[in-house]
């Protein structure tokens, strides 16, 4: 079909591998850039693969020789390696917009001038409880002390309450660069997944998540209460948002729904990305197999991207005990129309991602009903 088009991934976790599950269905070499053994590496039996960090500037020189395109699982790689190897291979999307994205203030500096709305935030510049308590004034309590970099999964804020919350928020976010955010008064959490290909910015249907402990644990696809018009806004808001930045792939956009139905963006991750996931049962064409044919220039019916029936999708998170995730597996086995995927990551801990589960139903109300025991499951077992 084609002259069999060899993909380099940074990071062998959970999205690695079931970006390789994709590749493997269209008989595309996948190789990946982590340590032994990795999730990804797990299910792909080859020589391609590189043993290393996609932090480690060596081992993504290493991995640049062994493929066509470089693509990234993740967010928190070395740019500068990336930029060195973009001379000789492709690099999707493109190291500018994994550097700006990375650093969740740069981010949001560089959607500013997009006319993105978000919360209103200030920059910390010394992380002095003084320096805090002055933004604090400006933005009001409670205000999310959040890093700029390496955050996922709330590690990286704290709820700043009152004044007196500073000097534990700074000690909780030490040594990290820091900026603050105005609380966002949201009813509801949405996500779009945008695909960026060579002259198109396609979307998915606009979904809601529900964290809890600031991680997602829920995926409701479409999005439940949420009109046409929002639905179709909310989409149209994150393509111009993935559109400020350079190259192809799959970008996962988080935004709040206010009290007034407006939307702002919350963040966003130049990757295939969890609230995406209910896409494999949900769509024709799931994230990963449309970031893997946007990096290769393959086409993407755009009509392969729309729902097919009602979604929802639970994570199996690690919990109070190491077996915890293994006794939320057991039960999803008896629940109809349940897809379990488990990542094959070892040894549980408490809020790591183990697998995820996606329900279907005919209507929303039918895919409750069937995944609600997996829940109230789930919910006895949080640590
Ligand atoms: P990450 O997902 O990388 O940990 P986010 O910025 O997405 O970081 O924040 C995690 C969660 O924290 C969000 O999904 C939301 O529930 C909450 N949150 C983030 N920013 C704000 C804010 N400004 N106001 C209220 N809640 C927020
Ligand atoms: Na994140
Ligand atoms: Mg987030």
């Amino acid at each position: 079909m084609w002259n069999s088009p060899k993909v380099g991934i940074l990071g062998g976790g959970q999205l690695g591998r079931m970006l390789v599950e994709s590749a493997n269905r269209l008989n595309i070499q996948a190789n990946v850039l982590d340590v032994d053994n990795s999730p990804a590496k797990q299910i792909s039996s080859h020589d391609g693969h590189v043993t290393g960090s996609f932090k480690e500037p060596e081992a993504v020189r290493k991995l640049a020789e062994t493929c066509d395109v470089i693509t990234a699982e993740i967010e928190h790689v070395d740019t500068y390696a990336l930029e060195e190897v973009a001379s000789k291979v492709r690099v999707e999307p493109s190291w500018q917009a994994i550097r700006t994205i990375q650093n969740k203030f740069n981010q949001k500096e560089h959607l500013r001038k997009y006319g993105i709305p978000m919360a209103e935030h200030r920059e910390l510049v010394n992380n002095t409880p003084e320096e805090l308590a002055q933004i604090g004034e400006q933005l009001g309590y409670p205000m999310m002390l959040k890093s700029k970099t390496m955050a996922y999964d709330g590690r990286g804020n704290f709820r700043v309450n009152s004044k007196e919350d500073i000097p534990e928020a700074l000690e909780a976010l030490k040594d990290r660069p820091l900026y603050s955010e105005k609380w966002a008064y949201f009813k509801m959490e949405l996500a779009v997944m945008v695909i960026k290909t060579k002259d198109d910015v396609l979307s998915y249907p606009t979904v809601e998540t529900v964290q809890e402990d600031s991680i997602c644990k829920l995926v409701y696809a479409p999005a439940r209460n949420v009109s046409d018009a929002i639905n179709q806004q909310a989409q149209a808001l994150a393509r111009k948002a993935v559109a400020a930045f350079e190259g192809k792939g799959a970008f996962g956009v988080e935004m709040f729904l206010l009290e007034d139905n407006s939307l702002m963006l919350c963040e966003l991750a130049s990757r295939i990305h969890n609230s995406g996931h209910w896409t494999i049962e949900g769509c024709a064409l799931s994230q990963f197999d449309s970031h893997i044919r946007a990096i290769l220039d393959l086409p993407i019916p755009p009509k392969s991207l729309e729902l097919l029936q009602p979604s929802i999708m639970l994570n199996i998170i690690g919990g109070a005990t190491p077996d915890s995730h293994l006794k939320a597996t057991q039960a999803a086995l008896s629940i109809p129309n349940a897809s379990i995927h488990l990542y094959s990551k070892g040894a549980a801990k408490p809020g790591r991602k183990m697998g995820h589960v996606t329900v279907t139903g005919a209507t929303m109300h039918e895919a409750e009903t069937l995944i609600q025991p997996l829940v109230d499951v789930v919910d006895t077992m949080r640590a």
